[in-house]
């Protein structure tokens, strides 16, 4: 699904574009990808694991998501450079498509200037039109308070945890926690 660019303010002062993916940005999510998996545990990857992402893969993905029905990737970017992304999906199956699914990571130089909260309430927005969707979920990781914070002031609320879900290089084990939006 597309979406219609728009644009907001940052808790800096300067204009935000946020907009479904295009071309032109391939390079940028590239670059975001590899660099936010090293700026943080609390995404699933570590940048060694981004090999797999290419110029090609992330054209067949934008290609795929901005013509599905049942997903949307949203980019937001800042000064011309991709600032971070978030997405939701949902299925199209009968018993589970009142579910929507939902991910968000951003550049580190980019975080608490309310782009999550912006990116969050589109999200919603989007989940909110369709009528068959009757919760969001998502999960996040063990000690990641700032996203936690966001998620609640958005209206989730925990529904469990997967003891040691994360395991990082060094050996340290993280919980990882469910959370559900009703809508
Ligand atoms: C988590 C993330 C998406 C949040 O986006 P963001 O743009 O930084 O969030 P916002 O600026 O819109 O809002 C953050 C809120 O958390 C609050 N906050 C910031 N740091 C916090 C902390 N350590 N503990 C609690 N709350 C915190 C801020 O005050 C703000 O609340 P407010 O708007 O009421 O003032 C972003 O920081 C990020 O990409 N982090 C790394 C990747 C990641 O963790 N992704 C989520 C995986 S589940």
């Amino acid at each position: 699904m597309l979406i219609k660019d728009f644009e907001f303010t940052l808790k800096d002062g300067r204009t935000a574009i946020i907009r479904s993916p295009k071309d032109e940005d391939i390079q940028g999510v590239l670059d975001y990808l590899y660099i936010s998996s090293g700026e943080t545990d609390f995404i699933l990857r570590y940048p060694e694991e981004c090999t797999k992402y290419t110029a090609e893969g992330e054209k067949q993905l934008f290609d795929r998501i901005n013509t599905a029905d049942n997903e949307t990737m949203l980019v937001c970017i800042v000064g011309g450079k991709v600032a971070g992304n978030c997405q939701i999906t949902w299925s199209n199956g009968i018993k589970t498509r009142h579910r929507a699914h939902v991910a968000i990571a951003l550049l580190k130089e980019f975080w608490n200037l309310g782009i999550g909260t912006r990116l969050f309430q589109e999200l919603i927005r989007i989940a909110e039109e369709n009528e068959n969707i009757l919760q969001m979920e998502l999960d996040f990781v063990e000690g990641n308070s700032r996203a936690r914070a966001l998620y609640e002031k958005m209206g989730f609320k925990i529904t469990g945890v997967k003891p040691d879900a994360i395991r990082l290089k060094d050996g340290i084990l993280l919980n990882e926690y469910s959370m559900v939006r009703k809508m």
